[in-house]
């Protein structure tokens, strides 16, 4: 895989987004959970309910050329998206984009992250550095799903300390932060 960009999630990304959530859910977390509640919480969504999503949070894409193969959001302090296309999964996507929502976190003077993690993403909200609070069930879709509450504290920069840097600050500038909550399936 070459390089992937990543960039800010526009309204126009929605089917994609929608899609590369589907196969996602359906590849990755198999034997996560059950197969009826895989597929339950694969096809949950319209593109229209991701259009909102990306509408009234900040989202992200990771792209190589003009194809989507990464999804994540920043909705008030939780981490609430965190998809990969499993065709490039384990090279680091979900990595690029946990930390561009982190810098974006930092710049918004968040102290701190939540995320409500599946199963199969828990390992990697730990590589992060999230700790588990405890777990949960949440029901989406008609079906049941075992998740793990995590959070991780956020050093508070110094006064004075400059803002971030290349992409995580032309994502972060003040105009284009918005705030808002969507419900989901995070
Ligand atoms: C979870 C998911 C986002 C990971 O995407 P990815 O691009 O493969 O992840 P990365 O390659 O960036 O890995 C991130 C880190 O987590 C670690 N990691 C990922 N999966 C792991 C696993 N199953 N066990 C142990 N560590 C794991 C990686 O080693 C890496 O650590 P490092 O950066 O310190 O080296 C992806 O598998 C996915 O979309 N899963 C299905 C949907 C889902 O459950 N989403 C979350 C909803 S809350």
């Amino acid at each position: 895989m070459s390089d992937p960009a990543v960039r800010r999630a526009l309204p126009a990304d929605a089917e994609a987004v929608t899609g590369l959530i589907e196969r996602a859910i359906r590849i990755s977390t198999a034997g996560a959970y059950p197969a009826d509640a895989v597929e339950a919480w694969a096809t949950g969504r319209t593109a229209e309910g991701v259009q909102s999503m990306i509408e009234v949070t900040d989202g992200f894409v990771a792209t190589v050329g003009e194809v989507v193969i990464g999804w994540a959001n920043l909705d008030g302090d939780e981490v609430d998206q965190l998809y990969v296309d499993p065709d490039v999964g384990g090279q680091g996507v979900a990595r690029r984009l946990y930390e561009t929502i982190e810098a974006l976190a930092r710049a918004n003077g968040l102290d701190q992250l939540r995320a409500v993690a599946s199963l199969r993403a828990e390992p990697a909200f730990r590589r992060f550095g999230f700790r588990e609070v405890d777990s949960d069930q949440v029901t989406f879709n008609g079906h049941t799903f075992t998740v793990v509450r995590m959070a991780k504290r956020l050093d508070r920069p110094l006064p004075g300390q400059a803002a971030p840097t290349g992409m995580g600050a032309a994502a972060t500038s003040p105009a284009l932060i918005t705030t808002g909550s969507a419900a989901d399936d995070g």
